[in-house]
C-alpha cells in the first residue's frame, strides 16, 4: 500500500511539472484527485485495513492528496501566468515601426486637361455652364441652324432616345441652353461628355468630352475670337505657341474656322505628332450664326458673338503622347499613375 502511495504520489508530481495547457492540468486532476481518480480510489480501498494501519496509511494518503493540491494550484498559477505573458508578447505594438503609407490618387488626364483649358478661360471671366448629356433634339440640331439633311443628324451617327430627344452628340447644346435661359451679354465655357455611334478604336470612341465656348456682346468681332484662342493655346501649349485659321463650314457660325497650333512637339519643323506638317489642328470655331442668335431672342443687328469647341481627348493625346485613344477608359492604374 505504501509503495502504491508513492507511486501515485511520484505519478503525480512528473504529470503536473511537464503540463504546458491548463486543459491538461483539467485532466491530471481528475486523474489524480477526481471522484474515480487514482488518490481517491486509494482512500476508498482503506476499508480493508486494520484500524492500526487505517491510522498510517491514511496520514500517508491524506499528506499525498494535499501534496498533489498544492502542486495543482500553484501550477495552475503559473502556468496562467506564462500564457497571460505570452499573450501580451504577441500584440505588443513596436512603436518604431514605420507607419502604413496611403497612396494619393491623381487626376485623370481628361480632368487635368479640362481643368487646365477652364480655369484659362475663367482668368478671362469666362462662365462655367454645364448641360444634361440627353438633350433634345433642338437643342443639338435644329436650334444650332444644322440643316435637316445634315449627315450627323442619321441614326448611325447620333444616339437617340425617341424622335425629339438624344445623347448630346457635342457640348454645343449648351449655346443653345444658354441664349434661351440668360440675359445678354454672355461669356461662357461648358465642358462635358458627349456621345457618337462610334465603334471604338484608336481614335474614336462612343464617349468622349468636349469643351464648348461662347461670348456674345455688342461689338464682338473675329478679332476677339482669335485673340482669345490665341490667348488659350499660348497657356496651354507654351508662349511660344503659334495659331493659324483655316476656313471650315459648321451650319451654326458664319464665318467658321478651325484652329490649328503650331507643334508644340517639333515647334513647327515636322515631326511625327504633327504628321510632318508643323501645325496641329485643336478645335472648331466661328462667328455665331444670327439663326443661333434668333433662338434666344437676341437683337442680331446689335449683338454679335463667338462659339468654339474642341475634343480634350484629342488634346490630352497630343499633349501626352497617347496613341491609343482607349487607354482613358480601361482604369489601367500602370496608364493613370503616369499622369502626376
Ligand atoms: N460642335 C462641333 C463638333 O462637335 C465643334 C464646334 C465647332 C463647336 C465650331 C463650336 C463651333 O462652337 O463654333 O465638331
Amino acid at each position: 500500500m505504501e509503495t502504491k502511495i508513492k507511486e501515485i504520489l511520484q505519478a503525480g508530481r512528473n504529470a503536473m511539472s511537464q503540463a504546458t495547457e491548463l486543459k491538461e492540468l483539467e485532466d491530471i486532476r481528475v486523474k489524480f484527485l477526481g471522484k474515480k481518480g487514482q488518490v481517491t480510489e486509494l482512500l476508498k480501498s482503506m476499508n480493508t485495513l486494520t484500524v492500526e494501519e487505517k491510522k498510517n496509511v491514511g496520514k500517508m494518503v491524506n499528506l499525498a492528496k494535499k501534496e498533489l493540491e498544492d502542486l495543482l494550484d500553484s501550477k495552475k498559477e503559473a502556468l496562467k501566468e506564462t500564457l497571460k505573458a505570452e499573450k501580451l508578447k504577441g500584440e505588443t505594438i513596436d512603436v518604431t515601426e514605420p507607419g502604413q503609407t496611403f497612396e494619393i490618387g491623381r487626376r485623370h488626364p481628361i480632368t487635368q486637361v479640362i481643368d487646365q483649358v477652364v480655369s484659362i478661360f475663367s482668368s478671362m471671366g469666362y462662365e462655367i455652364i454645364e448641360g444634361p448629356l440627353v438633350d433634345t433634339v433642338f437643342n443639338a440640331f435644329d436650334g444650332l441652324n444644322s440643316p435637316k439633311t445634315h449627315p450627323s443628324r442619321d441614326l448611325t451617327d447620333t444616339f437617340y432616345l425617341d424622335e425629339e430627344n438624344c445623347l448630346r452628340p457635342h457640348t454645343s447644346t449648351v449655346q443653345i441652353r444658354t441664349l434661351q435661359d440668360r440675359e445678354v451679354p454672355i461669356k461662357m465655357i461648358s465642358p462635358g461628355r458627349c456621345f457618337r455611334c462610334d465603334t471604338p478604336d484608336a481614335t474614336h470612341s462612343p464617349m468622349f468630352h468636349q469643351i464648348e465656348g461662347m461670348v456674345v456682346d455688342k461689338g464682338i468681332t473675329m478679332a476677339d475670337l482669335k485673340g482669345s484662342l490665341d490667348y488659350m493655346a499660348k497657356q496651354l501649349f507654351g508662349p511660344e505657341t503659334k495659331t493659324k485659321f483655316r476656313p471650315h463650314h459648321f451650319p451654326f457660325t458664319e464665318p467658321s474656322a478651325e484652329m490649328d497650333v503650331s507643334c508644340f512637339k517639333c515647334g513647327g519643323k515636322g515631326c511625327n505628332v504633327c504628321k510632318g506638317s508643323g501645325w496641329i489642328e485643336i478645335l472648331g470655331c466661328g462667328m455665331t450664326h444670327p439663326n443661333v442668335h434668333s433662338v434666344g431672342n437676341i437683337d442680331t443687328e446689335e449683338y454679335t458673338g463667338f462659339a468654339f469647341g474642341m475634343g480634350v481627348e484629342r488634346i490630352a493625346m497630343l499633349k501626352y503622347g497617347i496613341d491609343d485613344i482607349r487607354y482613358f477608359y480601361e482604369n489601367d492604374m500602370r496608364f493613370l499613375e503616369q499622369f502626376k
